[in-house]
């Protein structure tokens, strides 16, 4: 189980009372609420925003998260000026493939939460069936409750969430783990947003087998492969952040790079892009070291396409040469 950064911001307020509250108060009939002072209290337009810049593609997922916020920052307004209003079911599911950014859009969503009030803190915990699941019998409701009460708060992201079902398991214990996150998931909606994860069709046939999980589910996300010209921009930005550049000549090996490796076994889209940039960089740290001499900026910074060549995605194509690592992921 990990807990991820998102430095945490307990303020101990629940979520009716939290920030942003200003702006609407309780008002009476008649009253208005302003939009634009309301967005610009909670900050909601910054986190938004940084989504939209900092991640590549995800068109539908980006335009589903702005209509949750939508319907939170309505919510908000509907609350200020005295009408009744039920709080929004907020647990998700982000289906889809490997490395399409489900565990990075759901630590955004835990920030847009906790800005927009409906949660006390901006906390993502991610966990799966072995942090949930025991092997014994007694060992589960305990280990369930530990990543609850971690997560409680914030937002509980289970990866691989089918996986909590095993009905060729005569003795799982993986139902017992359902059972209790369904009862928090209902009673503790107010503070905690569970979001289940997985690939669209194991995920659906999860859901058919557990329709008291489905129907406790309010917002499907889709996530889809990224295409070639995405995953080359988020190649090129990922070796960007890290102070590299591919040289002219190296674009278009990456992009047959990115080509041929998404043809092949285990590929996990931009997860299998920062893999490939970390062994470019190790080749190209071989090179340099290999080649001795002095250097200057742009020979530090530059990937060019021996550092690419020699990945095993190119075998066949020319000889191998310097360190070749496996392509896993
Ligand atoms: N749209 C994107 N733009 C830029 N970088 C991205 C994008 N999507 C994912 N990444 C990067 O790719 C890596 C994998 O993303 P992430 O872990 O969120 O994917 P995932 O869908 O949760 O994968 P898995 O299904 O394997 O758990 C992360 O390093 C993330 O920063
Ligand atoms: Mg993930």
């Amino acid at each position: 189980m990990s807990d991820t950064g998102n430095g945490e911001t307990a303020d101990g307020s629940t979520a009716s009372t939290a920030k942003g509250e200003t702006a609407g108060g309780a008002r009476g009939a008649g009253e208005t609420v302003d939009l634009r002072a309301l967005r610009a209290e909670l900050g909601v337009d910054r986190v938004l925003e940084e989504l939209d810049e900092s991640l590549v593609g995800l068109l539908p997922v980006k335009s589903r998260v702005r209509d949750i916020a939508s319907l939170l920052l309505v919510d908000r307004m509907r609350r200020s000026v005295g009408l009744v209003t039920a709080r929004p079911n907020l647990h998700m599911c982000f289906a889809g493939p490997p490395g399409t950014g489900k565990t990075t859009v759901a630590s955004r969503m835990a920030e847009i939460l906790h800005s927009l009030g409906y949660l006390p803190t901006n906390r993502l915990v991610v966990a799966s069936r072995e942090d949930l699941v025991g092997q014994y019998v007694g060992h589960t409701a305990p280990k369930t409750k530990e990543v609850l009460k971690r997560a409680m708060g914030g937002v509980l992201f289970i990866d691989e969430a089918y996986s909590l079902h095993r009905p060729e398991n005569e003795r799982d214990y993986g139902p017992e783990a359902i059972e209790i996150l369904l009862q928090v998931m209902e009673e503790e909606r107010e503070r905690l947003v569970v979001v289940l994860a997985g690939y669209e069709d194991r995920m659906d046939a999860f859901f058919s087998l557990n329709p008291g999980l489905r129907s406790r589910i309010a917002h499907h996300l889709e996530f889809r492969d990224f295409s070639v010209a995405e995953l080359v921009e988020i190649g090129e930005r990922m070796l960007a952040e890290q102070g590299y550049e591919l040289s002219p000549e190296a674009g278009p090996t990456f992009q047959e790079y990115i080509e041929r490796r998404r043809a092949q076994p285990h590929f996990a889209n931009a997860r299998s892009v920062r893999n490939a940039i970390e062994r470019a960089r190790l080749r190209q740290a071989t090179r340099l070291v290999e080649s001795g001499g002095t250097f200057g900026r742009e020979e530090l910074r530059l990937i060019v396409p021996a550092d690419l060549l020699a990945s095993r995605v190119f075998a066949g194509r020319g000889p191998e040469s310097g360190p070749s690592c496996t392509e896993t992921a």
